[in-house]
């Protein structure tokens, strides 16, 4: 249900561009009709994870606007940057499916000067799990998402909780540089069996892709554990290795319980803290998480 009727100029055709003077030209429109803006960015490879965050824009904004860009900022060496699938008729017809204004598909020369010098770091909130695992990998998420604010400056930003340690550090972002933004983090959408969606999900052999029910079933057992009343996160994180372990063709990267906000392990786990869970399957890295105590949210 919109909260608000959405803007007459965008309400019949979903516009896409791939300048940084168009996208800025289609929200000066919509801007001078009063239209709150709602913002989305993705890598595309769109799947129901990413429409989810479209519907909570949507309820939350009259326009919406949808990043589609393959950051290559955010890639180590050695990473997928360069397989990363860009299935861009199927993402076109599935943003505007979904109920998209404006999608913004700019190209790595547009986002990146040659002359580029300035960038942006993650401290410490970024320095371990995936920080420790993909060394610059959020600085360069940092840095995408803080010129893309720039750009497209919107009213509420919507990130996946499927990403908690990206989505606190963007809190932490918009927090620390004052940039006036508001930003939603919606839950993590599963298949069916569990398994979190992921655009690198389709990298899968029908075999990996049974093992990959590992991840969601082992926070599971954490979140089971933690129902029962153990609160030590030792305990906690060696009930989830163990059902990491029945599935020796996983390797895991991490396991752990933290402090969501901080990403810190503490001795003793409380309500709202997060399992997370890193781990490879032949070349595919799967991350996952699960919050525990009453109220689970995912
Ligand atoms: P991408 O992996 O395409 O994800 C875009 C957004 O979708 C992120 O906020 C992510 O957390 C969310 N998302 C992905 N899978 C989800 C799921 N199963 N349920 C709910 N939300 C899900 O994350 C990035 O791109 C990039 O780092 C980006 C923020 C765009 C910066 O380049």
């Amino acid at each position: 249900m919109r909260a608000t009727t959405r803007m007459p100029t965008t309400a019949t055709r979903m516009i896409v561009v791939s300048s940084i003077a168009e996208v800025k030209d289609a929200i000066a429109k919509a801007r001078d009709e009063r239209a709150r803006v709602g913002f989305v960015p993705t890598m595309g490879a769109l799947h129901d994870g990413h429409m989810s965050l479209v519907d909570c824009a949507r309820r939350q904004a009259d326009v919406v606007v949808m990043s589609i860009f393959v950051n290559p900022l955010q890639f180590g060496a050695g990473e997928d940057l360069s397989r990363y699938p860009r299935p861009v008729e199927e993402d076109e017809r599935r943003a505007k499916d979904a109920g998209v204004d404006v999608v913004f598909r700019p190209t790595a020369g547009e986002m990146y000067s040659r002359d580029r010098s300035v960038g942006l770091t993650a401290g410490e909130l970024g320095s371990d799990w995936e920080g420790k695992s993909r060394p610059g990998h959020f600085d360069g998420v940092l840095t995408v998402v803080a010129k893309l604010f720039n750009i497209v400056q919107p009213d509420v930003a919507v990130f996946g909780r499927k990403d908690l340690q990206q989505a606190s550090l963007v809190k932490a972002l918009v927090r620390d540089l004052n940039i006036p933004v508001s930003i939603v983090i919606a839950p993590v959408v599963r298949e069916e069996d569990g398994l979190a969606m992921s655009s690198r999900n389709r990298y899968l052999s029908a075999d990996e892709r049974q093992q990959a029910t590992i991840l969601n079933r082992s926070l599971s057992e954490v979140r089971v554990q933690f129902a029962g009343g153990v609160r030590d996160t030792a305990a906690l994180e060696a009930a989830g290795l163990r059902v990491m372990a029945s599935e020796p063709r996983v390797q895991t990267d991490y396991f752990a319980v933290v402090e969501p906000a901080t990403f810190k392990r503490h001795e003793r786990a409380a309500p709202r803290f997060a399992a997370i869970v890193a781990a490879r399957l032949g070349s595919t890295r799967l991350i996952d998480n699960m919050t525990v105590g009453p109220d689970d949210q995912d």
